[in-house]
């Protein structure tokens, strides 16, 4: 990827996320959020692929995705005024679909734009497919990393917000209730993954998220989750029960673990 292509990608971003305005403030404020996480995870990106001592080229790739990764976000709100993919449509699926209407890396190598395409298309899947060569694979890897270090911050900011001022937008309008069920944390003290579908209320989703760190691949992300502590104050906004403290501990042993190693 040369200079041209990289700055064209940057600029192409900027004007494409422009064309979405909303008049009512509140809608404008949804797409403001999205519009600020993405840079926030080319940012996380960076900081990621620098730490792991990747080069240039390969930096560039990264960054490019995470550029790209949430474009289908714009379009999706605009036409279904929700970030609720099983209520609208898979939105890395939509990038993908934006990406390729505007030919926007059409310019690239075949090889360069297969990798961005397809970490793009697994960012938000579940797991990883088991099939994917060590490229495509490792620029699945950083995007899934930096995009989730990112979410950990857009929830802790959101949660330690007034109620009154939170977007009801970034909670997927889940049920407010308190409740966590205990088969909840049980899945996190399994180090399992959980899936969206399962969850009930909020807080069972902020649960959700502690779980995520069992998906992080690199020492840089660990060090962002560690410096940060966006999963100790999401907990904090958590009914404190000895299964919270449980989990908590779990969670802050697991990333330790994973920094001496
Ligand atoms: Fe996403």
């Amino acid at each position: 990827m040369n200079d041209d292509q990289y700055n064209f990608f940057k600029e192409w971003a900027k004007q494409y996320i422009r064309t979405f305005q909303e008049v009512d403030p509140l809608h404008q404020q949804c797409l403001d959020l999205k519009e600020a996480h993405t840079f926030r995870v080319c940012e996380a990106i960076e900081r990621i692929s620098s730490g792991i001592g990747l080069l240039e080229n390969n930096t560039r790739i990264a960054y490019v995705t995470a550029l790209f990764h949430d474009i289908g976000r714009f379009p999706q709100y605009q036409k279904y005024r929700t970030f609720r993919d099983p209520d609208s449509d898979n939105h890395a699926k939509l990038s993908i679909w934006e990406l390729n209407r505007h030919h926007v890396l059409h310019t690239l190598n075949f090889p360069e734009r297969q990798i961005i395409s397809r970490a793009i298309f697994f960012h938000n899947r579940l797991r990883i497919p088991g099939n994917l060569d060590p490229e495509t694979l490792l620029h699945c890897q950083l995007i899934r990393d930096a995009d989730k270090v990112d979410i950990l911050r857009v929830m802790s900011e959101h949660f330690q917000m007034p109620e009154s001022l939170r977007n009801p937008v970034i909670t997927l309008g889940l049920g407010a209730d308190s409740l966590v069920r205990e088969e909840v944390y049980h899945m996190l003290l399994d180090g399992q993954i959980m899936n969206y579908t399962k969850l009930k209320t909020i807080n069972e989703f902020k649960v959700l998220q502690m779980s995520w760190v069992f998906d992080i691949n690199f020492r840089p992300t660990f060090e962002i989750l560690r410096e940060r502590d966006n999963i100790g104050l999401l907990a904090a906004s958590l009914p404190d029960t000895p299964l919270l403290r449980e989990a908590v501990d779990f969670v802050n042993s697991y990333v330790e673990k994973r920094l001496k190693c």
